[in-house]
């Protein structure tokens, strides 16, 4: 069965909602959510190529893409974006002008994620602004401006966009000079996680059996579904610029249902796609460098998740003591 269609056939209605999540109703439905997803190619993949260029991936494939693309004028990809659009090294450093020009090739990736997106389908776009001295002034590099244009100009509706603030030890770290103003800086301190939807909202039958069976809380609802999100950094090993998997986590759990199809086209280390697996969805991740692919490809699960084991930690996750 394809993953985009409607998941199984409906179960019955179940009398006033739920606020516990689907702890019940798994174990009422267990054996039939199995027979379902057990259908379904969950088998993750990995491509290595550009994803600005067209995928192998049939049109309205994905229901979800989760990801964080490199971040324009942020330092450490200046390499990557000068080799990419054949520019001289240290024309970043130099010029602050480029950046409509690279958000520009960003946008084949977003408009390869709009072909690929079922109708009713999630995008969800971790992107930094940047601050930076180039040219001689120092200045803000709205890259998240940017990307919304772009989504919007191929089509998607905005929603409401998450700020996600990275607690730090540093409490007041302040750019600028003493006390007085009005030349002082305000903190960087927040990235934005970008949500947009391919149209109109996903049409399932009512009581579709993996929708009701990827239920969240109420606790989680609350902690998810709010603008400010207070989510550590992950520790940085090998240059990628991780996110924590709780990112990925909670809006692989917001915005799709079990066996469903996560595209991931800026994959890195893989975050995304680890945590789709484990949630019991099809991970499919790109990553242009080849180096990093190959390593991510050998770290990647090479079989289907564990269907019993992926009911039993979404039950488990919602027992005392371990709100999301
Ligand atoms: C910010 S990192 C992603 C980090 C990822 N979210 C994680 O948790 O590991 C961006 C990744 O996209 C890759 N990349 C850059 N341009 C790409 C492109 N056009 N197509 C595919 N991958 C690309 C980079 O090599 C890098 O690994």
């Amino acid at each position: 069965m394809p993953s985009s269609a409607p998941s199984g056939r409906g179960v019955p209605p179940r009398g006033p909602h739920r606020t516990e999540g689907p702890v019940d109703f798994l174990r009422e439905h267990r054996e039939e959510v199995l027979a379902t997803l057990s259908q379904k190619d969950l088998l993750p993949r990995l491509l290595l190529q550009d994803s600005g260029r067209r995928l192998p991936l049939p049109d309205g494939s994905v229901q979800l893409v989760v990801t964080s693309p490199p971040y324009p004028y942020i330092e450490r990809w200046d390499g990557l974006f000068e080799r990419a659009l054949g520019w001289p090294g240290g024309t970043l450093a130099r010029d602050p002008t480029r950046l409509e020009a690279i958000h520009r090739s960003l946008t084949r990736t977003w408009k390869e994620c709009e072909r690929l997106l079922q109708p009713g389908g999630m995008l969800c776009i971790n992107i930094g602004d940047a601050t930076r001295t180039v040219g001689g002034e120092f200045r803000l590099f709205p890259n998240h401006v940017h990307v919304v244009e772009a989504c919007e100009r191929l089509g998607f509706r905005s929603l409401v966009p998450i700020l996600w603030k990275k607690p730090t030890n540093k409490p007041n770290s302040f750019l600028g000079s003493g006390f007085a103003p009005p030349n002082a800086y305000v903190t960087l301190d927040c990235e934005n996680i970008l949500i947009f939807r391919k149209g109109p909202r996903r049409r399932l039958p009512p009581h579709d059996l993996l929708r009701e069976a990827s239920q969240f809380s109420k606790a989680e609802r609350d902690r998810w579904f709010t603008q400010v999100w207070e989510v550590r950094g992950a520790p940085q090993r090998d240059g990628t610029a991780a996110f924590p998997e709780e990112v990925p986590r909670r809006l692989v759990r917001m915005f799709s249902l079990l066996g469903d199809t996560v595209l991931d086209p800026f994959a890195g280390s893989g975050s995304t796609l680890r945590v789709a697996h484990r949630l019991g969805r099809r991970a499919i991740g790109v990553e242009s460098d080849r180096a990093r692919g190959e390593q991510l490809r050998a770290a990647l699960p090479d079989r289907p998740p564990e269907l019993s084991k992926v009911l039993d930690d979404l039950i488990r996750g919602y027992g005392p003591g371990r709100p999301a």
